[in-house]
């Protein structure tokens, strides 16, 4: 049997994680998040990609070329309060997926109070830095396996 790939979705800004506003983001870096969630994905017998992008189009792209993926964990940036596009191309794949925001954006402005993706979503993990990748890595596969 071939083991499932989770994929990682992040976008704008994403890559500037570690030095972009550390108080809000944390001083870890995309590719800290990347190889602890390559280490909980090795633990629990998975794959894992991952795949950053400044443009809605691109990660629109990403999402369409997966409709069956066991999984996706997204953060989608300032995109999640904005964009219908990265909405609907969730729902069209009708793949499971978890919210992931490094900050905890309830605690921000009122704009950010707001996802275009979170009713649609397995699950929602915010404000608990880059640890909330792996622990969105952690319910997929658990609920792959129910
Ligand atoms: C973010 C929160 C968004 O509001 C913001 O635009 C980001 C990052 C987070 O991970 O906390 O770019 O998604």
């Amino acid at each position: 049997m071939t083991r499932p790939v989770f994929t990682v979705l992040n976008g704008p800004n994403l890559n500037l994680l570690g030095t972009r506003e550390p108080q809000l983001y944390g001083a870890a870096g995309l590719t800290e998040a990347q190889d602890r969630c390559e280490q909980v994905a090795g633990e629990l017998g998975v794959g894992i990609e991952f795949f950053q992008s400044n443009h809605e189009g691109s990660l629109i792209d990403e999402i369409q070329q997966r409709p069956k993926s066991p999984g996706l964990i997204v953060n989608a940036g300032a995109l999640t309060h904005t964009s219908v596009g990265i909405r609907d191309a969730l729902a069209a794949t009708g793949v499971p997926f978890v919210e992931v925001h490094v900050s905890n954006v309830f605690a921000r402005e009122e704009f950010r109070h707001h996802s275009y993706l979170s009713d649609l979503a397995s699950g929602v993990i915010v404000g608990c830095g880059i640890q909330g990748y792996e622990l969105a890595l952690r319910r997929l596969v658990a609920l792959a396996a129910d």
